[in-house]
């Protein structure tokens, strides 16, 4: 994990203590169809909308002292969407780095991508890595964009690399640790996610950062996400500040 992060996990292991800004922030950013067709309007009208939220929820957090924020653009199994919606999803990392990238630089937010990069068309990869080339000596906020991202080829991948450790004689399968296994996820450079916020009114999961979110609070809301405001992050925020985290304690 990068050493940049204050962890307030560590601090506030033992016992009930209040928490206080959660270090990261996962979003499931849903409703995006369901904004569009309310409108008598095409879904992806709901996506372009949405990706003008990204913006400001990534100021927001920003000013609230969030250090990570991660965002399921595109999920795995969001290929069995009709091809149309895909090919308009996946053109969003370049409008994104068109009209965001001078906004991101002066907010000296660095962005990431994680996820299955590698099967994403070229144009998409072409974007995402100038974005992050781009941004990478930014201290600020990380956004974090979970792009051709689930949860369990997460975990997939990271028994790959810690099988292939294994093979090579790099390390014993009795000596595996849960801190191992986390150190091949995706998220490595992360600490797991606080708080995680779906919008939409959908109470599940979805196979988000699985292993990740094994203590992380939950948020959701009705609000579709193009609707989803910085009043809404901001009372998330204050919900997750109320709850009393115990990780199995008393
Ligand atoms: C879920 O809403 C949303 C998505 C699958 C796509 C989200 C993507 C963005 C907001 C933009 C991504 C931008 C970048 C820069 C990567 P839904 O379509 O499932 O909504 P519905 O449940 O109402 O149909």
């Amino acid at each position: 994990m990068l050493g940049r992060f204050f962890n307030h996990q560590k601090e506030t292991q033992a016992v009930d203590v209040k928490t206080d800004v959660p270090v990261h922030v996962a979003v499931i950013m849903d409703g995006n169809g369901r904004w569009a067709l309310k409108r008598g309007l095409p879904r992806n009208i709901g996506h372009r909308e949405g990706m003008k939220t990204i913006h400001s929820i990534t100021e927001s957090a920003n000013d609230i002292g969030v250090q990570v924020l991660t965002l399921f653009a595109f999920s795995s199994e969001n290929w069995l969407r009709p091809k149309t919606e895909i090919d308009f999803i996946l053109r969003l990392p370049e409008r994104f780095l068109s009209s965001e990238l001078p906004k991101l630089q002066a907010n000296n937010v660095q962005v990431r991508v994680m996820g299955a990069v590698e099967d994403l068309p070229s144009h998409t990869k072409k974007a995402v890595e100038t974005v992050m080339h781009e941004t990478a000596d930014n201290d600020g906020i990380i956004l974090n964009l979970a792009l051709n991202y689930g949860g369990r080829s997460d975990i997939v991948q990271a028994l790959k690399l810690l099988g292939s450790d294994i093979e090579q004689g790099r390390c014993q399968i009795e000596d595996i640790t849960e801190d191992m296994i986390s150190d091949k996820l995706y998220t490595s450079d992360f600490p797991d996610p606080d708080l995680l916020i779906r919008t939409s009114g959908e109470i599940r999961l979805s196979n988000f950062m699985l292993w990740q979110m094994a203590y992380s609070e939950f948020w959701f809301t009705d609000v579709l996400w193009p609707d989803f405001s910085t009043e809404d992050f901001a009372e998330a925020i204050s919900v997750f500040q109320q709850r009393k985290r115990r990780y199995g304690g008393v």
